[in-house]
């Protein structure tokens, strides 16, 4: 039901956008008319803002009446109740950070320049700009489709998906209630607008057909969705293997947000540097065991909203695999393997300060406890390209050093 009904309203704006396409092609139309055609479709994402600040890095971010927030679009939430806390948290609410962590604690740029007022979300203001720079603009803030492979023990998902790259730590076959993880946070270069490179988590559920369920959290430089180079928090949620429903941040209903500090596709500041100052970003996603709902806290103190349980089939009972790591999307410029990095753009080995890391890999078990993920496995398309080494120690836990830098002697 839940499927359909965002099945419904991806449809109708796919209706909206295919009346759009031909006006945008047939002769003596104006691009002034496609123009009016997205003002109208950004009226309705970009909500009326309370306040909005200026970033420095060009963005705008509306400071949006948790109420008016787009989650409310969708049908089934007209008379949802927002939850203002979770009913359960796996560490315990409100946990103090330890004065080691505050001291390199990550924030969100236009911070700079302002705060968002209490009772409001901040929310980055999508841009005329942003919309006519997506492929298709049907699918802005869409996953591009992806072939799904046959199903593999490995990592059925994600192996040979076209052009997409990986080097993840995963874990599978239980049933799982939640992952965490501390990421490094750097900004890779890519070669080409189309390519992007992550970092994040997967929460996965159910077969890898057409039906995968998936929450993912971390962060991306992406320059189609975003128009620059900036590393930005990034969530992305999907109940049908990335076809119809689902879609990055807010933009499309499904997350509710209560969080009024962090603006999901917002830049994160700052930014670790090789032999430099190195910096990393806590992300928690567990399964409210009450409502069911799948909740994100963002470092230790800021629980983020929450994905209500309706939004997914599978998930809505439990995860059955959870990855951790980096992607990239490999579009192959002239015939050669692209050049955009993952992680640090710098390859395991070389270890901290210069390769990103995944420290403090947890999973949410069945009873709501964190705990160390049994049976860790590693993968990587071609690790000439990117690679994975995953250790165990103290103070890190279980962890692994990823990336790499793309093309190179041995990756041509
Ligand atoms: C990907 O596909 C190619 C050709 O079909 C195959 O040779 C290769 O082994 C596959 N890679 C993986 C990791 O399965
Ligand atoms: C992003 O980086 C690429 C190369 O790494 C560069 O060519 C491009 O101009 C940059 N884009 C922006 C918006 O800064």
């Amino acid at each position: 039901m839940a499927a359909q009904f965002s099945r419904a309203v991806v449809m109708l704006l796919l209706l909206f956008f295919m009346a759009l396409i031909p006006l945008s092609c047939a002769a003596g139309m104006s691009i002034s008319r496609q123009r009016l055609e997205v003002q109208k479709y950004l009226k309705r994402l970009n909500k009326p803002a309370v306040k909005s600040i200026q970033s420095p890095d060009g963005d705008i971010i509306d400071c949006v009446r948790m109420s008016h927030q787009p989650a409310f679009d969708h049908p089934f939430l007209k008379t949802h109740k927002i939850q203002m806390r979770p009913n359960f948290h796996p560490e315990g609410l409100l946990v103090s950070s330890k004065p080691q962590e505050r001291l390199n604690s990550v924030s969100q740029l236009w911070h700079l320049n302002g705060r968002c007022p209490e009772g409001t979300i901040p929310i980055r203001r999508t841009k005329n700009d942003d919309v006519l720079r997506a492929s298709s603009a049907k699918r802005y803030g869409m996953k591009k489709r992806r072939t799904i492979p046959q199903p593999r023990s490995v990592d059925p998902d994600l192996i040979n998906e076209s052009g997409h790259q990986h080097a993840i730590a995963y874990v599978e076959g239980d049933k799982y209630y939640g992952a965490k993880a501390t990421i490094n946070v750097w900004e890779p270069q890519i070669e080409q607008p189309n390519e992007f490179s992550l970092s994040q988590l997967w929460i996965l559920g159910g077969s890898f057909g057409e039906d995968l369920n998936s929450i993912e959290a971390g962060w991306q430089v992406s320059p189609d969705l975003y128009g620059d180079n900036n590393t930005r928090l990034f969530t992305y949620w999907t109940s049908d293997a990335y076809q119809g429903t689902g879609c990055y941040n807010l933009l499309c209903s499904g997350f509710i947000q209560i969080n009024s500090e962090i603006a999901m596709g917002a830049s994160i500041y700052p930014i670790s540097g090789y032999r430099g100052s190195q910096y990393d970003i806590s992300i928690l996603v567990w399964k409210d065991p009450k409502e069911g709902h799948w909740w994100m806290q963002f470092g230790n103190d800021h629980v983020l909203g929450y994905w209500p349980s309706f939004l997914f089939s599978y998930l809505a009972d439990s995860a059955s695999m959870i990855e951790w790591g980096g992607e990239v999307v490999n579009s192959e410029p002239d015939g050669e393997h692209t050049s955009t990095q993952m992680g640090s753009g710098h390859f395991p080995e070389e270890g901290f300060g210069k390769a990103s890391y995944f420290r403090n890999i947890r999973i949410v078990d069945d009873s709501n406890n964190l705990r160390a993920p049994k049976g860790i496995g590693t993968f990587t398309e071609k690790s000439n390209c990117y690679d994975v080494q995953n250790g165990n120690n103290g103070d890190w836990g279980n962890y692994f050093y990823y990336g790499g830098p793309g093309k190179n002697p041995n990756c041509p």
